[in-house]
């Protein structure tokens, strides 16, 4: 990290949920890396402390709040309290989540599809709702949506997590609108695979060989790199950019217009 990266969002505080592991803690190092002090968030509280002291480990100040994303009530007293601890937040990074269901639609009972919900749509919208009012104040934030490729794509054994995924899309778009004239910019990142502890559970790295042939890179990802598109997105380099969703899918979905 250079020097001038390395102070990119000194005096910033960053907020990312569900950054006790995965993609999250590499969220919250990169972060942390380019001078953000950072609330960890997440429901597993040694997951958590560990990157809390992972951040501070770079010299930064890190807090730590344990609380279900699905209670907005838990969020809301969580955002207060890490704002107390280390000042109004400027950055969110919505990310927690669970993996999809796996299974065509008569697999899905209500649990299920209320549980990828809540997680997914009702924690982002209200743990946003809970951040926004302290950035409105100070006249800017960034905030950063986790969606996936197959919010995009869809897939067949999938469609309640696809969908919660393209819901977060929708909110990107519609914050990115709302929030605009207090210099908020709201973008979504929608990663394809990343080796992650779900998707090891799948089968290993013998099940990323195989499935990284459908990708045009022949690999899939690692948190970090995905963590450096999210860094991007929150710092000042990306001001003008609001919206938008970032495609980090090594090309095995390419957009035309
Ligand atoms: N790994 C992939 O290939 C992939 C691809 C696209 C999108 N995503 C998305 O990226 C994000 C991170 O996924 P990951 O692969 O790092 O998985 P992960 O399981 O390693 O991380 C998710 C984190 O969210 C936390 N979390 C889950 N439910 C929670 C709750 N109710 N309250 C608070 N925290 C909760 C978990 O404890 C965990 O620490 C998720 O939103 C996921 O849907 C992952």
């Amino acid at each position: 990290m250079s020097v001038s990266q390395s102070t990119l969002l000194s005096g910033r505080v960053a907020l990312v949920t569900g950054s006790g592991r995965g993609m999250g803690r590499a969220h919250a190092l990169a972060l942390a890396e380019r001078g953000a002090d950072v609330v960890v968030h997440d429901i597993l509280a040694d997951e958590a402390e560990e990157t809390g002291r992972l951040v501070r480990a770079t010299g930064r100040r890190a807090h730590v709040e344990i609380a279900d994303i699905t209670d907005p009530a838990a969020m809301r007293a969580a955002v207060a309290r890490a704002a107390a601890a280390l000042g109004t937040i400027d950055i969110l990074v919505n990310n927690a989540g669970i993996p999809a269901e796996r299974t065509g639609i008569e697999g899905v009972d209500e649990a299920i599809f209320a549980r990828i919900f809540a997680v997914h749509v009702k924690g982002t919208f209200f743990t946003t709702q809970a951040a926004v009012p302290g950035m409105k104040e100070k006249g800017g934030g960034k905030i950063v949506n986790v969606s996936s490729m197959w919010g995009q794509t869809g897939h067949s054994h999938g469609a309640a997590y696809c969908s919660a995924k393209a819901a977060i899309l929708g909110m990107t778009k519609s914050w990115a609108k709302e929030f605009a004239p207090w210099k908020i910019t709201v973008n979504a990142i929608a990663p394809g695979g990343v080796v992650t502890e779900p998707v090891l559970k799948k089968g290993g790295m013998e099940y990323v060989r195989k499935a990284a042939e459908a990708v045009p890179l022949k690999r899939y990802a690692m948190p970090e790199e995905i963590a450096h598109a999210v860094a991007f997105l929150a710092s000042p380099e990306a001001d003008f950019i609001t919206g938008q969703v970032m495609a980090l899918n090594g090309g095995q979905v390419i957009v035309g217009f």
